[in-house]
């Protein structure tokens, strides 16, 4: 997705070979533009795949998911990372373990939204280990719902998520690629074109 691609190449910073810095227009400042293009191509993606509801996690991945969701006219669902006051039972749980942030998280949706009726759509900011695209299928299974795919809006590609997902036989579909971070540059997949970014 070429907007998106190029934001990235305006405004995001490479802290090193493994972390993108995008927080000024998706982790921290959102660019509200940007998320309604995100969801429109989200949509477009899986608009004939009977998709019901969205799944995503909190907090990155509920801005490009409400966004797909408006578009598909269908509810949107977030895991909690942490314990919520209000949803305390019934809840269906998964571990999930982040590399970047060295921490296992529980995540919970409550049982009430989710039915083996509904054909899921997983959203989130970025794929990297996988984790928690594994941990959201993994709620949606237990509900013996069908996963229609997972939409990513940044895909590291160099690091084994992508690869281990599609090989479990997931449909990823990633706005923009990434193959490597490498001497402070960007640079995707598809074009394999370097870029500085300072
Ligand atoms: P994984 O889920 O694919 O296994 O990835 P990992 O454990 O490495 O990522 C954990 C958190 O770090 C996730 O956010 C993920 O979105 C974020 N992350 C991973 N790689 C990058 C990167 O290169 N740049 C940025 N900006 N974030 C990255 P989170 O903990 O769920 O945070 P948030 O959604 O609450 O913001």
């Amino acid at each position: 997705m070429e907007l998106l691609k190029k934001k990235i190449r305006d405004e995001g910073m490479v802290l090193n070979e493994h972390v993108l810095k995008v927080d000024s227009f998706i982790n921290h400042q959102m660019d509200p533009v940007l998320m309604k293009e995100m969801g429109k191509e989200f949509a477009k993606r899986f608009k004939d795949n009977g998709v019901t509801k969205i799944l995503t996690i909190e907090s990155s991945g509920i801005a490009p998911a409400i966004m797909a969701g408006l578009e598909l006219d269908i509810p949107v669902i977030f895991a909690r990372k942490k314990k919520s006051l209000t949803l305390t039972d019934d809840l269906y749980t998964s571990k999930v373990y982040s590399f970047t942030k060295k921490e296992t998280n529980t995540i919970t949706v409550s049982r009430k939204f989710f039915s083996e009726d509904d054909t899921i759509l997983i959203i989130d900011d970025f794929l990297a280990n996988g984790h928690a695209a594994f941990g959201l299928a993994d709620l949606a299974n237990q509900a013996s719902a069908t996963v229609a795919g997972i939409g990513i809006v940044i895909e590291k590609a160099f690091q084994p998520g992508g690869d281990e997902l599609r090989a479990r036989g997931y449909r990823v579909e990633s706005l923009a690629r990434i193959s490597s971070l490498k001497h402070k540059t960007v640079k995707f997949v598809e074009e394999q074109k370097e870029l500085e970014i300072y």
